[in-house]
C-alpha cells in the first residue's frame, strides 16, 4: 500500500495533513525520515509519526441503537449523523451496513470491512432484517399473502422479493424482508393503502438490537455475531 494511504488509514489526519506530516519529515519508514508519498510499503516495513509507531486498525465492527432524528450518512449539514454518535479512532473509514430514515429508530451495523458491508446490504445475500412497525390503519385481509407473494412498488418493475409478516394486535405488525431498497416497508405498505408511522429495525440476520443498549449508545459485534454475517 502506498505510504500516504497507509497513514490517512491508521490516524486521524486527512490526506492534505498526511502530505504536510511528510513534507515536515514527521514521517520515519524503518527508522529514516521519508517525504515520497507514493512509497509502497511492504509488509514488514515499520511507520512511525510523531515517534508513534503506526499500526493498522480494524477491522471493526459495531451495533448502534439508532435514534429519532439522525440521518445515515457520512456528512450532512442538516442533521446530526449516527457516525457522529461514535467515538472511535479514524472514523472516517468506517461506514453504516444498512441505512435507515432519518425517522426510523433500531439497528445499524457500522464496519470499515467492505466485503461484511456487502454481505449485509446486496439482496443477493438473502439477509434477512427485521422491522417492528406501526401502522395508522387496520391492514387488509389477505396481506400476509400479498407480501409473501412480492409486491410491485411505484417506480420499481419487479416486485419486491417475499417478505413475512407477523400480526402483533391491531395495527402492529412485524415484517421480515431481505433487500433493502429505498424506503422499502413504508412503500410496502403503502402499496398495501396503508401508512407507517413508526418504524424500529429489531433484527439484521442473526444479529438483534441488544435490549441493554440504550437509544444513542453502541457496543462492538462479538465474535458470534461477526461471523454469523455469511
Ligand atoms: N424501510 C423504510 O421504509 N425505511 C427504513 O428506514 C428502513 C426500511
Amino acid at each position: 500500500m502506498r505510504l500516504d494511504k497507509y497513514i490517512a488509514q491508521t490516524t486521524d489526519l486527512s490526506r492534505a495533513l498526511v502530505k504536510l506530516a511528510l513534507r515536515n519529515k514527521r514521517v520515519l519508514v524503518n527508522g529514516e525520515p521519508v517525504k515520497d508519498a507514493s512509497l509502497h510499503l511492504a509488509p514488514s516495513d515499520s511507520v512511525q509519526l510523531d515517534g508513534e509507531r503506526l499500526s493498522p486498525v480494524g477491522p471493526r465492527y459495531f451495533m448502534l441503537h439508532k435514534p429519532l432524528g439522525y440521518i445515515c450518512a457520512t456528512v450532512d449539514n442538516d442533521h446530526p449523523t449516527v457516525l457522529e454518535l461514535l467515538d472511535e479512532p479514524n472514523q472516517k473509514i468506517l461506514h453504516i451496513a444498512g441505512r435507515l430514515d432519518i425517522d426510523t429508530t433500531g439497528l445499524v451495523l457500522i464496519t470499515d470491512d467492505g466485503q461484511w458491508n456487502h454481505r449485509v446490504t446486496s439482496p443477493r445475500h438473502d439477509c434477512e432484517k427485521t422491522y417492528y412497525v406501526t401502522l395508522a390503519n387496520d391492514l387488509v385481509a389477505d396481506a400476509e399473502a400479498k407480501l409473501q407473494a412480492g409486491i410491485l412498488l411505484k417506480n420499481e418493475t419487479q416486485l419486491t422479493k417475499p417478505a413475512t409478516l407477523e400480526r402483533l394486535c391491531r395495527n402492529e405488525v412485524r415484517l421480515t424482508i431481505s433487500e433493502g431498497k429505498y424506503h422499502q416497508v413504508k412503500r410496502m405498505f403503502a402499496a398495501l393503502g396503508n401508512r407507517v408511522v413508526e418504524l424500529h429495525r429489531e433484527r439484521i440476520g442473526a444479529i438483534t438490537l441488544d435490549d441493554a443498549l440504550a437509544v444513542g449508545h453502541y457496543r462492538p459485534l462479538t465474535e458470534a455475531e461477526i461471523q454469523s454475517i455469511q
